[in-house]
């Protein structure tokens, strides 16, 4: 066959599709992401574009977390963090909803918004209402001069490099990272010691590495989900950290394969969607160890009784987890907190090979934008 020397091709080094070139650049990115914002001998974060002194930060008694799409989801995990960390209140809301309720914001409560492109209408909308109401309003951007950098004059950078892909990975599990600093930052200034801290600060540093782990084993993933590319519906069930995983594992099968998926809940699957449950509805359950994968395998089994096929991202070497399930995508082990990030791209792969094996615009699925600057 002929090489392709256009442009594009050049653009994409390599790489079949812009989507798969950013999946592989994670490791680099999030080190990107990281570098020089990790104080691991006071167990802290540097965060100096927040302009927040430890005093300062002791004065916020509670986070609101806005933004749409991926950013919403990076935000949950974020908001897990915080509480988890620092023990502070931390909510997430979808940004247009934030904008039109007339939201309650007190004057201690710092607003954090959410966005790759630093352009979505409803985040920049929801940026101003918090502006207007007086509280404190940072941001988490990837493109630097963004209208959302600009307009909240405080925030930290991702660092991610551009996002080509209308699917965002990247700027995802980079925010992940800066959403885990942003809890131990404010953490450390509140009840966490330096020692936990320092823990804590090691294992954001070893991020990139587990992420690599994963695309090692890009082909396994690539021979599982042919085994899922031909069903038009799936469930992704997730609990704790997991929980917001699901929901972004399921936002990037839909998107790029147009596979109805939906993330749930793992205790929420008797309320209701077992009712589906059948040889066609395959299930994608989040079961690395940690809190509550009993409950989580004994989901599992209540939709293998009911025929549906199971595929388990588990951790490396659960042989219990793996007899549980139909297939498996492996990740290594590390706390909750971090699993996230591995867990996540190996579903961007998955998601990946389905869409691929499907036939799908990847790069450009139908109706999406990359960013949507109209309401
Ligand atoms: C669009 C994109 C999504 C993205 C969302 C928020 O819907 O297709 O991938 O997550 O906007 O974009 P933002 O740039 O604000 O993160």
């Amino acid at each position: 066959s002929e090489i392709d020397w256009s442009p594009d091709a050049a653009e994409k080094g390599g790489y079949e599709h812009y989507m798969l070139k950013e999946v592989f650049e994670q490791p680099e990115a999030i080190k990107n992401t990281i570098r020089g914002r990790i104080d691991l001998n006071r167990g802290t974060a540097i965060l100096s574009g927040l302009n927040l002194t430890p005093r300062e930060i002791v004065d916020i008694q509670r986070l609101l977390i806005v933004g749409c799409g991926t950013s919403m989801n990076a935000g949950l995990i974020g908001e897990y963090a915080v509480e988890d960390f620092a023990a502070i209140p931390a909510e997430v809301e979808q940004a247009a909803e934030f904008r039109y309720r007339n939201p309650i914001v007190g004057s201690r409560d710092m607003v954090l918004a959410i966005s790759q492109s630093g352009e979505t209408a409803d985040t920049l909308a929801a940026v101003r209402e918090a502006v207007d109401k007086g509280s404190l309003v940072a941001a988490l951007v990837n493109v630097v001069g963004s209208t959302i950098a600009r307009e909240t004059g405080r925030g930290i950078y991702l660092h991610a490099g551009p996002e080509i892909s209308v699917a965002s990975t990247k700027a995802f599990t980079s925010q992940v990272s800066v959403l885990l600093m942003i809890a131990l930052k404010i953490a450390r200034s509140h009840r966490l010691s330096r020692e936990d801290g320092i823990q804590i600060a090691k294992e954001i540093e070893r991020i990139p590495e587990l992420v690599q782990e994963v695309l090692d084993i890009n082909d396994q993933i690539a021979e599982v989900a042919a085994h899922y590319a031909n069903y038009d519906n799936a469930f992704y069930i997730g609990r704790g950290y997991m929980f917001p995983v699901a929901l972004e594992g399921a936002l990037k099968l839909k998107e790029i394969s147009y596979i109805h998926a939906e993330g749930y809940h793992s205790a929420e699957l008797k309320h209701g969607p077992i009712a589906l449950l059948e040889e066609s509805m395959p299930v994608i359950a989040l079961l690395n160890q940690g809190p509550g994968q009993d409950k989580s395998l004994s989901n599992v089994a209540e939709c293998k009784a009911r025929k549906a096929p199971v595929l388990g991202v588990i951790t490396a070497g659960d042989e219990e987890a793996r007899k549980t399930c139909d297939h498996v995508i492996e990740i290594p082990a590390c706390p909750q907190y971090t699993a996230v990030v591995p867990a996540a791209v190996a579903l961007q792969l998955f998601a990946y090979h389905v869409a691929r094996i499907r036939g799908c615009a990847i790069d450009q699925p139908r109706n999406l934008a990359k960013s949507v600057t109209v309401e």
